[in-house]
């Protein structure tokens, strides 16, 4: 599977990356970049840039970049050697073939096999459904209110109640058992194969390349287990996969729906929410919520009204403000779940409902009033010490007293009590019935912003910031000479790539898109290294701004190599001599300054 580097490098160059996108988005000029709407997020207002000089794509949204080849990747979600494929065909360039390792080879064609079976029995299923012997799934599909478009948009089927006809039916299209078994679709024992699903309607659960990888079952009536779901595969990881993603990540709505269940994605987009996604017979995961922050920041939260359905939300709650979310949740009551809401009270109500939905915050105070007795004083008077204490939850003081004001106002709760009871609360430190609530209260705040923390990560970006600027102006690295080399980017992901930077500078062949290429195989290293290429400042700066800037940024770079080094020195020698350079560099703040004119 690993292809020499040499080939790798001939194709992503024979594919000029504005060319390629322009198939998928449109771009636009401006200065020395291209402009479109993010492919993989949805927006309003263009912030994904297209650089022909970098041969490099990046989101000023969410983040995506890459070069040409994880575009491929990420764009048709195939994997480095299918996205190859499609690059060196399109640029006529021929792959070496036998390049790939023999267990390589095998898992290439393990997937891919295992895709075109799980293709034929989605067809197989769909087929049965229309047909007589499909007649009982078919009908509990109309009875459910469910047309025939979005049978098909879904490609739902129908297993039989033969407990071995699509056994049979793949075996005839001579696959081996050992393959079949791998499907999950079917169980071979000594006593014979078996269907693992039978008298069932199918869901296929896709990718996010419309690539069937698994299979949701729904029984016939009242058995168990209500649905039965593919067992994980080589395909099929349930943390990992949302259904519905296929669809909703082209709907151009701002934000997301989640439920629980098939039957509430189907009811949604059949009701024109085709901005709505369900885990799949697993909990929410912080997997699914990196995958879906890949096309949007804001989600509803659509679970059935049940006590559940509650315990499900209030879980998924912190896994999706973790990854930078912002939550609501819907109000579904009186009705169960989504589908059932939408065929009683219509699309247009639940719209409704969806631009009522309430902060997740606010929502987390409602919970948490249902436990007390708010009849009985003292009850009461917990009620209040609680959520006193989960508002001092927000670290940001302006953030919080946003929050009292919501709760104050929604439970009635006198403004100026709430406040000095949060106050009271916050400032008694370490000892008392709020320490434990204090102490983690501190926590948060702590690991959200220690100063420590914000300084590290200032000096991450001041290298950031110096390797995007030498790669965009090469002639910079004339001003850095004898200040600056590869050993000053000291996080260690950094100074692997400035090492890169600097020797393809040296030997006149500064190639960005190719240096991204090194870290494929690491996909948070990877991401990480794209935003490296591409940090800038917010703000557009004037020329005079841009070079105290840039001056300031050389120093700080500089100053942190050092200081880190002056942490390692191993000899008094050693230290003697960071010592002097320390001194040395803050003479050197004034003479760049100067000299960068
Ligand atoms: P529900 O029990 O709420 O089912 O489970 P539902 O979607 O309302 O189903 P209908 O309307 O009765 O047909 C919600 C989801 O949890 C998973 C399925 O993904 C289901 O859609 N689930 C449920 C399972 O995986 N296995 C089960 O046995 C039950
Ligand atoms: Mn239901």
């Amino acid at each position: 599977m690993r292809y020499p580097e040499e080939v790798i490098e001939e194709v992503r160059m024979r594919n000029d990356i504005v060319d390629v996108i322009s198939g998928y988005v449109k771009l636009q000029r401006k200065g020395s970049n291209y402009f479109g709407l993010c492919p993989f997020h949805n927006e309003k207002s263009p912030s994904f840039s297209v650089s022909p000089g970098k041969q490099m794509y990046y989101c000023f949204g969410c983040g995506a970049g890459g070069n040409v080849i994880t575009f491929i990747m990420e764009y048709e979600n195939y994997s480095f050697t299918e996205a190859l494929n499609l690059l060196a065909e399109r640029a006529g360039v021929a792959l070496p073939k036998q390049e790939y390792s023999p267990e390589a080879r095998a898992q290439e064609d393990l997937k891919k096999n295992l895709l075109e079976i799980n293709k034929l029995a989605a067809n197989y299923f769909y087929y049965q459904l229309k047909h007589p012997q499909g007649k009982a799934g078919y009908d509990y599909l109309k009875n459910r209110q469910l047309t025939d478009d979005t049978i098909r948009h879904f490609g739902l089927g129908f297993a039989n109640k033969t407990s071995d006809d699509l056994y049979r039916f793949l075996k005839d299209k001579g696959y081996p058992d050992s393959l079949l078994k791998e499907t999950g679709l079917v169980t071979i024992e000594e006593r014979g194969a078996h269907d693992k699903f039978w008298n069932r309607v199918m869901f296929p659960i896709l990718d996010v390349n419309n690539r069937v990888i698994g299979f949701g079952g729904r029984v016939m009536g009242d058995g168990t287990p209500k649905y039965l779901n593919s067992p994980e595969t080589r395909l099929f990881d349930k943390s990992r996969n949302l259904f519905g993603l296929n669809y909703a990540r082209t709907s151009r709505e701002k934000y997301m729906l989640i439920c629980e269940g098939y039957m509430d994605v189907i009811a949604m987009h059949q009701a024109g929410f085709t901005n709505s996604v369900a885990s799949l017979g697993t909990a929410f995961t912080s997997q699914h919520a990196s995958l879906l922050k890949r096309y949007t920041d804001q989600v509803v939260l659509t679970y059935d009204s049940d006590g559940a359905g509650v315990k499900a939300a209030l879980r998924a709650i912190p896994i999706l403000k973790d990854v930078g979310m912002s939550v609501k949740v819907l109000n579904m009551r009186p009705y169960k779940d989504p589908d059932e809401f939408i065929k009683n009270l219509g699309a247009d109500a639940f719209r409704q409902r969806i631009e009522e939905a309430k902060n997740s915050f606010l929502f987390e105070i409602d919970v948490l009033k249902g436990q007390y007795d708010m009849e009985d004083p003292e009850q009461k008077t917990r009620f209040y010490q609680e959520t006193a204490r989960k508002l001092l939850e927000f670290p940001e003081a302006l953030e919080r007293d946003n929050y009292i004001q919501a709760v104050s106002r929604e439970h009635f709760i006198p403004y100026e009590d709430l406040k000095r009871l949060v106050n009271q609360l916050g400032s008694r430190l370490g000892s008392g019935p709020a320490a434990a609530g204090r102490r983690d209260y501190e926590e948060k705040s702590q690991a959200k912003r220690s100063p420590k923390k914000d300084k590290d990560e200032g000096n991450r970006q001041s290298q950031r910031l110096l390797l995007t600027w030498l790669i965009e102006n090469p002639g910079l690295f004339d001003r850095i000479q004898g200040i600056i080399t590869a050993d000053d980017f000291v996080e260690p992901l950094y100074h692997q790539v400035a090492q890169m930077v600097f020797q393809g500078h040296e030997e006149n062949a500064l190639n960005p898109a190719g240096i991204l290429n090194h870290f494929i195989n690491d996909e948070e290293q990877y991401r990480e290294v794209a935003a490296l290429f591409n940090a800038s400042l917010k703000e557009s700066l004037s020329n005079e701004e841009q070079k105290k800037a840039f001056s300031e940024t050389v120093m700080k770079v500089k100053k942190n190599s050092l200081d880190a080094a002056s942490r390692h020195a191993g000899s008094i020698e050693e230290l003697q001599r960071i010592i002097q350079a320390q001194a040395a560099l803050r003479s050197l703040h004034i003479s760049l300054d100067e000299g960068i004119n």
